[in-house]
Order: structure tokens, then sequence, then C-alpha cells
């Protein structure tokens, strides 16, 4: 099988888990849980859990709780889309190849659908803890609880978003410490949680998750920069959602300060590092090296 293909097949097995883990339309709350499934089963590169199995596989096997937090991470990563687009925040009407979550049902339940899908990530990641036979298991599965709460916070992605944020009012002053700041949190943190926590539930030892700690930091700001870079050169149809968010909202990217040339060179430069890091293992998962190697050349 080829990379592509390869990727085909498990990016749909990430799709089962995630139709098996969310809850089906009904009830009094159907309207939320309708909208929470509209926005989750758009699609979406399924990049966070991917990197998660894809980063246990290089350390053994992680058991039955890997799909729980498979799949909570992927519900987290949706509800900070859904938010990320309201009018209040970037105001957006396309995500996914269809009309944001807001658009199609109202800001009030788009609002709910983001808060129904973070709370539920973190039911869903607790469902672990059944799966847990012995001690080791519930170690690990506590200790991946406590990296996906923090990465997904204020000391994380949403601390990133508001570091985001203010940096588009006009008094603000952007430093390239800002701006890594923000990449380091808003994208980067749950690429870090996705690939630390399937290396804990994996076993890997401390020194291996503080190498993919750095790993997945680079991973992670390439893949941001060059999220600036497809909303300047990219187009709707090819992206799934509108190119020229980040003018409209005047915001400062790595493009606006760098440069195209020099971001281009920067997603190559970082890349590189982590797949070098990936590769200093004792073992190696070469579909993970080739899946972070492609970052640097996708045009969505
Ligand atoms: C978009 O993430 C938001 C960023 C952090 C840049 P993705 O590009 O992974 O979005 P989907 O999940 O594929 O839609
Ligand atoms: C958002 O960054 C990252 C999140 C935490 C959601 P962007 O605002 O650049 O993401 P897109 O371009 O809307 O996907
Ligand atoms: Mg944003
Ligand atoms: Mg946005
Ligand atoms: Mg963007």
């Amino acid at each position: 099988m080829n990379f592509e293909e390869e990727l085909k097949k498990k990016t749909g097995e990430v799709k089962k888990i995630l139709a098996a883990y969310l809850p089906a339309p009904e009830g009094f709350q159907s309207k939320v849980l309708e909208a929470m499934e509209y926005a989750v089963s758009a699609g979406g590169k399924r990049l966070r859990p991917l990197l998660m199995a894809e980063t246990a596989a290089l350390f053994g096997e992680a058991g039955e709780s890997l799909s729980c937090f498979m799949a909570a991470i992927e519900f987290i990563h949706t509800y900070s889309l859904i938010h990320d687009d309201l009018p209040a925040l970037d105001n957006d009407d396309y995500r996914r190849g269809r009309k944001t979550t807001h658009v199609v049902y109202g800001e009030d339940i788009a609002v709910i659908a983001g808060d129904g899908l973070l709370n539920y990530a973190f039911e869903t990641a607790l469902r672990a803890f059944r799966k847990a036979v012995t001690l080791e298991d519930y170690e690990r599965t506590e200790c991946a609880m406590n990296i996906l709460s923090r990465k997904a916070g204020v000391y994380g992605m949403i601390g990133g978003q508001c570091a985001d944020l203010l940096a588009e009012k006009p008094e603000a002053e952007v430093t390239k410490e800002t701006l890594l700041f923000i990449h380091r949190n808003k994208t980067a943190a749950l690429i870090q949680a996705a690939m630390t926590i399937g290396a804990v539930l994996a076993g890997a030892d401390e020194e291996a998750v503080r190498k993919l700690e750095k790993c997945a930091e680079n991973i992670g700001v390439a893949f941001q920069i060059q999220d600036d870079i497809l909303d300047v050169i990219s187009s709707t149809d090819v992206l799934g959602k509108p190119v020229g968010s980040d003018e409209k909202n005047h915001k400062l990217t790595y493009v606006t300060m760098h440069g195209l040339e020099a971001s281009k060179r920067q997603v190559e430069e970082l890349s590189r590092e982590a797949v070098a890091i990936l590769q200093s293992f004792d073992r190696r998962n070469l579909f993970l090296e080739q899946l972070v190697e492609q970052l640097i050349y996708r045009e969505k």
C-alpha cells in the first residue's frame, strides 16, 4: 500500500471511532447533539487522532483506551473550530467544506455545541479508566488525562487563542515572541497533547515524552505557519474554509511578519527537525515520518 492509500484507510478508521463515540441526536437536547454531529462529521484531516495513534505505534501497544483519547482530542479540536469561526472571534462562514455551525444552527446553538463537544470529550476520555486492567494502565490513563486537560486549556490552546485575539487589536504590539507564543499554544499544544498521549498510553518513558514534546511543538508551529500561508495563497474550494480570513481580521501572521518565502522555509526546517527527532528513537514508524513530511507540502 502506498502512503496515500494507507492515509485514506487510517483516516477512515478514525472516522469510525468518532462515529462510535458521538452520541445520537435524540431527546429534548437533540438540536445541540445534531449541531455537534454536523461539525464533527463534516470531515477534516483528522490529523490529531492520527498523530496520536501513530505515535503510540512507535512505542508499542496502547490498548483499548487509545480510541477514547483519539475521539476526545478530535472533539476538542472541533469545538475549538466552532468557537473560532463565531462572529465574535474570526467570523467565518465556511469550515470543512460546509457552512459553519453558527450559520446553520444559529450562534446560540453553535456556542453550546462547542461547549457540548468540550465536555463530551472529557466524558469520552474518562471512559478509558473503565478499560484499565492493571495499575499501570490506570496510571497511564491518569497521565493522559492530565496532558489533555492542560494542553486544551488556558496553559495551552485557550491561552493561545486569547493571545491571538488580543493581537488583532489596533493598539496591540505584536513581537516575534508574541507570535511564537500564539502558534505554540493555539495550535502546537493540541498536537503535543496528541503525540505525548499516544506515547504515554503505549508506555514510553519520560525522556521519550520530552523529546516528543519538542517534536510536536515543531510540527504544530509549522502547521500553523502553513495554515497562515494557505490563508494567503490558496482558495476556498481547496481549503474548505475562507481564504483571506487573517487579513480581514487584521491578524499579524508569520507571512505578514517574515514574508512568504521565509515562512515556507521555516515550515520545511521545523518539519525536518521534527522528523529527525522521530528517527532518533530505537524504533521507527515510517508512516508517521511520511505524515509529518507531507505536511510541509499540504494544500489543505
Ligand atoms: C485548523 O486545523 C485549525 C488550525 C489549528 C490551523 P486543521 O487544519 O487540522 O483542520 P481540519 O481538522 O482538517 O478541518
Ligand atoms: C485557529 O487558528 C486555531 C484554533 C485553535 C482553532 P486559525 O483561526 O488560523 O484557524 P482557521 O484558519 O480558522 O482554521
Ligand atoms: Mg482564529
Ligand atoms: Mg480562524
Ligand atoms: Mg487560519
